[in-house]
């Protein structure tokens, strides 16, 4: 007797698709990236084996997804007093050349990239450091770079970059506590302690299904948010126009009103990603009035801490963590809208038309 059976199919361990797989496979690989280099006692992290990088100042190269994580790092190195920058690495050769004993960081899930490898040798042409971190051991990145820090995040086949992105996050998090040195680390790292089981929380309880379902026919969705929920904004629209091949677009919350809220009207579901009370939030919160005043379907990412849930029709929750680890919860409710919306749609999810997993030329 024979049992038939797919190579593929037995590779998804029951789930639907790899990306579904994958989305659920977070809390494991954030575990995976924090082991043995957290000591939560002393409220350090030791990267030892990246030897002494003190830069004076850091650049951050990457395309896609990974430049999203690259835009959310930069701020972390920005507030703790090293000026830092991410670049499109396919814009970066028409970018200022790095300052004095500058560190440019490649982000790259696959080590593969044409654009990102290219951006890195003519960093180090200019006479630059270079990091690569990176989801694989052996890579071109890891091999020709100064240094290299793994991610950790294991094998990620759907073209929809998941897990690496959250991974991507978490190592980087653990980079800026490393090389900087902020007074608030053993809030960060007891912030990041919790990033697992907020992730697995989401996966236990998200309604994302509920609100795919109610705007699959939409023709457009806008996703907005500030500062460390920028890139998270970026990231829910990548994701969803990848997979769905619907219009998406993520916007800054204060740029919406400077054009984009033209294209605004009842049929453009806006994804609103908002935690906390402060400052940031508050005016967020005052963009999300804009929107709804344009009668347009308001759905709040949101940990409930700011009023935004008044003006939202729907909500999706977010544990109330550190504002750096919310980004990461917030990100995988819209894996999981984008996911479902596709799947309702009957879409390619692991391998959507046009697109590859390593894009390999310029
Ligand atoms: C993400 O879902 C995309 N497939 C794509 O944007 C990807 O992140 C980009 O091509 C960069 O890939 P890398 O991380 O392997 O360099």
């Amino acid at each position: 007797d024979t049992v038939d059976w797919d190579p593929e199919e037995t590779g998804k361990s029951g789930y639907d698709h790899f990306m579904l797989k994958e989305i659920h496979e977070q809390p494991r690989a954030l575990r995976q990236c924090f082991r043995g280099r957290v000591d939560e006692l002393s409220g350090t992290v030791d990267l030892a084996d990246l030897g002494d990088l003190s830069p004076r100042g850091v650049q951050l190269v990457a395309c896609g997804t990974s430049y999203h994580a690259a835009v959310y790092a930069a701020q972390l190195f920005q507030q703790a007093g090293i000026p830092a920058q991410a670049f499109l690495a396919s814009e970066y050769a028409t970018s200022p050349p790095p300052i004095g004993d500058a560190l440019v960081i490649g982000v790259t899930q696959s080590g593969e990239t044409a654009d990102t490898l290219s951006a890195l040798r003519e960093a180090r042409r200019r006479g630059a450091r270079t990091l690569a971190v990176t989801n694989t051991v052996g890579s071109t990145v890891a091999r020709e770079c100064d240094h290299a820090m793994y991610i950790r995040a294991g094998p990620e086949i759907g073209v929809a970059a998941t897990k690496t992105f959250s991974s991507q996050i978490a190592a980087l998090n653990l980079l800026s506590l490393a090389i900087t040195s902020v007074g608030d680390s053993r809030e960060v790292i007891s912030g990041l302690r919790d990033l697992p089981g907020a992730v697995q929380e989401i996966l236990d309880t998200s309604t994302a299904q509920e609100i795919a379902e109610t705007y699959r026919d939409a023709e457009s969705y806008f996703f907005i948010g500030r500062g460390l929920h920028y890139p998270v904004a970026l990231e829910g629209a990548l994701k969803m126009k990848e997979i769905t091949y619907k219009h998406a677009e993520g916007f800054a919350a204060g740029e919406l009103k400077h054009g984009p809220l033209a294209l605004v009207t009842s049929d453009t579901p806006v994804f609103a990603v908002v935690t906390g009370d402060d400052e940031q939030a508050t005016k967020t919160v005052g963009n999300v009035k804009e929107v709804e005043a344009r009668d347009a379907p308001v759905v709040a990412v949101t940990d409930g801490a700011s009023d935004v849930e008044r003006y939202a029709d729907h909500v999706l929750e977010v544990p109330d963590t550190h504002r750096r680890v919310a980004a990461v919860v917030a990100n995988v409710q819209l894996q999981l809208v984008a996911y479902h919306t596709a799947d309702m749609l009957g879409r390619s999810i692991d391998k959507p038309r046009n697109l590859a997993k390593s894009v390999t030329v310029e």
